[in-house]
């Protein structure tokens, strides 16, 4: 198999969408292209490349029962709203039983991983797909290989590439990217691996695609099991789906009024929000969650704070923790819940490091207030720790 990959083209978004025009009338002009999109902003843009480059292309959306609710709306009609002609594949009825009661975190992506591998497969079979064209960006790429992108070439074989990384790769983050999944294809096609995140956005605001998209916050590929600690069951992840949309909606609510719009470039150079969620867990003070310590992960119990709040010395207290892998600042409780709640809203550039969103006490209090209303509910509390030495998420 080979992957063809658009190596450093030019950024402008114009001039971008030339060249990855071009790139593809070289690779895949007279194929049949196999597109999954995943909700997120990178396969969306890969997507509107293949339809600008006019290639014959099945675009496809899988429903495994743990994708997110955006504004009480499952993800799947959101995508299907904003790109009419996707296949959507619902494998809910398969996948969940196999899913539930997995309470390891990486057989937890494992199962996930082979989903995503055979649903994909059997299309690309039925089909008769020559080629697979994904959404794999920059950091992907980069952390995957350890090297830089213009080390690669623009079409190399998978033994060329396991080579590469043999020689580099170093220390194991996680078994996360789906660049390391086999498909019966001759080849992947990676239109946007030469792009980071801000650079997608600005590519699809070129194409004149809605903000709700453009500032879409990244969604993880094990999906709502990123979010749930421990085992899934139907229960917490009816629970799970709730106080997520409520958790992303009011932070972006609170953005979209203070900035016009969901997501700013802060002085940093990250985007804030980069990503905004609500994990929960039953017991979440004594359940081992994800650190992240000399670029190694390690796990945990979360240490809780309930003290005033101060968001500078709550996040540097938070940055210097040894011995636990966050820091949890109360908010709110019922004793008579069930589940707790973690809020987390971090900025980012790429993922690969994060701040700790800086949001008013008020609109914590508020959420929390919103999220105690949902029954079920024991506690609340705001993930002050920065990444590292967390991980973004608590698997
Ligand atoms: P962590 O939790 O490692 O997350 O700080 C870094 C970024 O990766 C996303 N993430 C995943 N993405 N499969 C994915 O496709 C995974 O297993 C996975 N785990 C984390 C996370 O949402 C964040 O953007």
């Amino acid at each position: 198999m080979l992957n063809y990959r658009l190596i450093d083209p030019p950024r402008e978004p114009e001039k971008f969408v030339k060249a990855a025009v071009q790139f593809l009338h070289k690779y895949a002009r007279d194929k049949k292209v196999f597109c999954a999109l995943s909700g997120g902003i990178d396969s969306s843009l890969t997507y509107l490349l293949l339809k600008k480059a006019n290639i014959n292309t099945i675009p496809v959306f899988i429903d495994h029962g743990l994708m997110r609710i955006i504004r009480e709306v499952e993800e799947r009609e959101y995508i299907k709203k904003l790109f009419p002609d996707i296949m959507i594949l619902d494998i809910r009825e398969q996948f969940l039983p196999k899913i539930l009661g997995e309470g390891d975190a990486e057989k937890k992506r494992h199962l996930f991983k082979d989903a995503y591998s055979e649903t994909i497969s059997t299309v690309i079979r039925e089909e008769a797909c020559d080629l697979l064209a994904d959404g794999t960006i920059l950091p992907d790429i980069e952390e995957s290989f350890g090297v830089k992108i213009t080390d690669l070439k623009e079409s190399m074989t998978i033994e060329e590439e396991l080579l590469l990384k043999k020689k580099h790769k170093q220390g194991f983050v996680k078994s996360q990217h789906n660049v390391e999944i086999e498909y019966d294809v001759k080849a992947t096609i990676q239109p946007v691996a030469s792009l980071t995140k801000n650079e997608v956005r600005k590519v699809l605001e070129y194409f004149n695609m809605p903000q709700e998209l453009v500032y879409r916050k990244a969604f993880p590929g094990p999906a709502l099991a990123a979010r749930i600690i421990g085992p899934v069951t139907y229960d917490n992840l009816n629970f799970e789906k709730k106080v997520h949309d409520l958790v992303e909606s009011s932070v972006e609510d609170f953005y979209k009024e203070k900035y016009g719009k969901t997501m700013v470039i802060n002085q940093n150079g990250e985007q804030e929000p980069f990503q905004v969620f609500a994990a929960i867990s039953e017991d979440i003070l004594n359940k081992k969650v994800t650190g992240l310590v000399d670029g190694k992960r390690i796990y945990e119990i979360p240490l809780s704070d309930s003290g005033k709040w101060d968001f500078k010395k709550l996040t540097k207290k938070a940055s210097k923790i040894k011995g636990y892998a966050r820091v949890l600042y109360k908010l709110g409780s019922n004793p008579e819940g069930q589940y707790d709640v973690v809020i987390r809203s971090i900025n980012s550039i790429d993922a690969r490091t994060a701040s700790v969103t800086h949001l008013p006490i008020d609109l914590l209090n508020n959420i929390t207030q919103e999220i105690l209303n949902i029954s079920k509910t024991n506690a609340v509390f705001f993930d002050v720790t920065p990444k590292p030495p967390a991980t973004i998420e608590y698997v």
